[in-house]
């Protein structure tokens, strides 16, 4: 099911709030890219994601610089239903921030493939680095600053 849907942001609470939205329309398994330049608001997007998901509070989610990958464990979105499933079913939150990396070689490691699970939702920051990922994405995330606090916010998937 291929959609595109476009928002706009005037603060990092409201991009918190408009992560919390998306979360609605990211069923797992999904794999996607959080597509923006530094500062944009990826990981504050994550935030409000997470929290949806009961995964992590706001202020839990951090960048995962360093630690290349976090993993948070939530529930489904309330009011989401999945093919045929009902509501409680445990959503594995994987926050990625690749930024660090620059080759392909350099993704082994991380054992991604172990990441996707049924139950996966994956949200990779600077992702688009890597045409392996790009190709295996289910969709992404693009975050553009269109001033100081404003962010045009795109959400597709494929
Ligand atoms: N509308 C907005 N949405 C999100 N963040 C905003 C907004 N306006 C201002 N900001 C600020 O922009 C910064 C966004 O930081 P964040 O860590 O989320 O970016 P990022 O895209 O993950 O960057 P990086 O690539 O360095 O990981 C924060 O300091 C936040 O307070
Ligand atoms: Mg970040």
């Amino acid at each position: 099911m291929a959609l595109t849907r476009e928002f706009r942001t005037s603060s990092s609470e409201e991009t918190i709030a408009l992560g919390r939205e998306l979360a609605a329309m990211l069923t797992p398994p999904k794999m996607l890219i959080l597509h923006g330049d530094l500062g944009a608001g990826k990981t504050t997007l994550v935030k409000g994601i997470a929290a949806a998901l009961g995964a992590a509070d706001p202020e839990e989610v951090t960048s995962p610089t360093f630690t290349l990958i976090h993993e948070y464990v939530g529930q489904e979105y309330a009011g989401q239903e999945y093919a045929g499933q009902r509501e409680g079913r445990e959503v594995l939150l994987y926050h990625l921030d690749l930024y660090r990396l620059e080759e392909e070689r350099e993704l082994y490691p991380l054992g991604l493939e172990e990441l996707e699970t049924p139950q996966s939702l994956v949200l990779i920051e600077w992702g688009e680095k890597f045409p392996s990922l790009v190709a295996r994405a289910d969709g992404e995330i693009v975050i553009e600053s269109i001033g100081p606090d404003a962010r045009r916010v795109t959400l597709r998937l494929r």
